[in-house]
């Protein structure tokens, strides 16, 4: 058996923490070594590469690029294109996934390597959701998958539980999300809005992108559902919230609404009215600050209207269930048969209470 090597292209809000938590979990992973790529040599940006280095973490940078990262005190162990060729999982966290698998990722698409990227690069690979849609894995021709946005895994999980329920067939007649979306991360620095700020309805049959790929995820089951989106963004940088609207083909209780959501580990209730209480118990509690659970529903906003119509509001945990979601599909390609028991190591950051 060679060596387990993780490959993640990529230092910002996803690739910075994925980082980390693959270098502190190396071992419990069976992961041998973690390197990443860093793209541009910044000294405000030289105490996270020695952070993540402290954790394990092995610098890669572009040939052009070495000796300016030197002179600013941070020692490269391998070349950008030599990294991927010798990994076995690479982990693409930039806006440029899509331009990267043309650029680079194809040329080493062979000896069985693995390839992510994230919910912006429509078209990488097959959809992912963990969770959702595991079982349309495919080893051997699967090799290239996009795990898709974090708002999108929040619309998945939220029909996946409530309206597909335990028997997994279509019981949605139509559902519509309104996704406010945070104007950009704590980590960002740019982009900040004065102001709530409608966005356009760009997709036809979609309105957003995050319908619409939500669409495509329960389409690799086979399912056809009826999912509209839109969303406007707000002047936080805490976390986005979903309202949402399922009706349901079947006739459903609250009592039944609870049990399918109390029965799901990957969903969080929470009594807590505001993102900045949620998003303080996560940086208190959770993995480098992130709540794994793929939604935080609050409990006083769910609401049956009728006995077919279930409405509430819910919280993004901030990027917690692509990161979730690009740690079992790296452990997937590492280890199909196991992946699943490896998780579990992550399980005391899956809240059902918040
Ligand atoms: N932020 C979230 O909450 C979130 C949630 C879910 C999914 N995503 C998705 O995750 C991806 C990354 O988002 P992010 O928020 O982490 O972005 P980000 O904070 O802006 O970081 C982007 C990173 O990509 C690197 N980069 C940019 N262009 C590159 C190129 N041409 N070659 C190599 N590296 C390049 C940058 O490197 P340098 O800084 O070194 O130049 C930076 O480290 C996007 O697809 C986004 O849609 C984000």
């Amino acid at each position: 058996m060679g060596k387990k090597i993780v490959h993640v292209v990529g230092t910002g809000t996803v690739g910075e923490p994925l980082i980390g938590i693959l270098a502190t979990f190396r071992k419990q992973f069976g992961i041998d070594e973690v390197t990443f790529h860093k793209r541009t040599p910044l000294l405000t940006d030289r105490s996270k590469v020695i952070a993540v280095g402290q954790k394990g973490a092995k610098l890669c940078v572009d040939k052009d690029r070495w000796q300016s990262f030197k002179d600013m005190s941070m020692e490269p162990c391998y070349e950008a294109e030599e990294a991927i060729e010798r990994a076995n999982v690479i982990i693409d966290c930039t806006p440029v996934g899509n331009e990267n698998k043309d650029k680079y990722y194809k040329h080493y698409a062979n000896n069985g390597r693995g390839f992510i990227a994230q919910g912006s690069e429509f078209g990488f690979g097959k959809m992912y959701a963990r969770g959702v849609n595991d079982q349309v894995l495919k080893r051997g021709s699967d090799q290239f998958i996009q795990v898709v946005s974090c708002n999108t895994h929040n619309l998945a999980v939220l029909i996946d539980t409530i309206a597909l329920g335990p028997e997994k067939e279509n019981n949605l007649e139509e559902s519509r999300f309104v996704c406010m979306r945070r104007a950009n991360d704590l980590s960002q620095e740019g982009d900040f809005i004065p102001a709530p700020e409608v966005e356009k309805h760009d997709d036809p049959r979609f309105g957003t992108h995050q319908g619409r790929d939500a669409y495509h995820l329960f389409k690799t089951l086979d399912l056809d559902l009826d999912i509209y989106s839109s969303v406007l963004k707000l002047n936080t940088q805490y976390m986005h919230t979903i309202y949402f609207d399922l009706k349901l083909r079947r006739a459903i209780s609250m009592d039944e609404v609870m049990r399918r959501i109390t029965m799901n580990r990957r969903i969080a209730l929470t009594s807590k009215k505001s993102t900045a209480a949620v998003f303080s118990f996560g940086r208190d509690h959770g993995l480098f600050g992130r709540i794994l659970s793929q939604t935080v529903i609050v409990r006083q906003s769910l609401a049956l209207r009728g006995d077919r119509e279930v409405i509430g509001m819910c919280f993004t945990p901030q990027d917690g269930n692509p990161l979730l979601s690009s740690i079992a599909a790296t452990l997937w390609f590492l280890y199909p048969d196991s992946y699943d028991n490896l998780l579990d190591n992550l399980r005391p950051y899956f809240f059902q209470e918040i």
